[in-house]
């Protein structure tokens, strides 16, 4: 039987990453378990991260490199692993696209969507989990964080749309997203994604 496609979201700071260990760890008793992360996930897309996070870039030129790194994070890692039958887990997919250089940069979702299409023919993924939190939390988080790469450093106004655009897709797609009141504690939080993967 083909594995199971997670993917976690959030803006910088909303602290999905703090729960992707766990869950795969829950996971792990139900079968084989890869997690990965965009943009990276292969050697190829780990180069292309650092250009990426660090190098300013033609706003065309990041959406291309982003979907470059995914298709070959998709031909390399996330399609064999579905195929096994493993679960596949990814900090990041194509939904921080749309929200990241469609909603915070301004790029016509178009041609995102074209994109989309060309690289991921139909897979998507089965369950996604969307960290939310207000950008006052996001950013008290941020600034106990390392030195901020590129996309880190951005303004509220930036991240505001960022995330506004994750709640518009995840309300287009309610069967899909489970949206995560992530300001609460670490523990209140695993009860939640407890019951999520409770019914998956
Ligand atoms: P991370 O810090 O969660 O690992 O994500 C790396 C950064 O890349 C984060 O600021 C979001 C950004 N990003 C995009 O702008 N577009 C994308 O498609 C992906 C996957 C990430």
């Amino acid at each position: 039987m083909r594995g199971k496609f997670i993917t976690f979201e959030g803006i910088d700071g909303a602290g999905k990453s703090t729960h992707i260990e766990w869950v795969a760890e829950r996971l792990r008793t139900r079968g084989p378990v890869v997690t990965t992360r965009e943009p990276g996930g292969t050697p190829l897309g780990e180069d292309l991260r650092r250009l990426l996070l660090h190098r300013k870039m033609d706003l065309e030129t990041e959406a291309l490199l982003m979907f470059a790194a995914r298709r070959e994070h998709i031909a390399e890692v996330i399609d064999p692993a579905l195929a096994r039958g493993d679960w596949v887990i990814s900090d990041r997919f194509t939904d921080a696209t749309f929200a990241y250089q469609g909603g915070g940069r301004g790029l016509a979702l178009d041609r995102l969507e074209a994109l989309e299409t060309w690289v991921q023919g139909s897979l998507q993924p089965d369950l996604t989990l969307l960290f939310d939190v207000p950008l006052e939390t996001a950013a008290a988080r941020l600034a106990n964080a390392r030195e901020p790469d590129k996309f880190e450093a951005e303004s509220r106004a930036f991240f505001e749309r960022t995330r506004a655009e994750y709640l518009r897709r995840a309300a287009q797609a309610p069967q899909r997203f489970r949206v995560i009141d992530a300001t609460r504690s670490i523990d209140q939080i695993r009860v939640t994604l407890e019951d999520i993967l409770a019914s998956i």
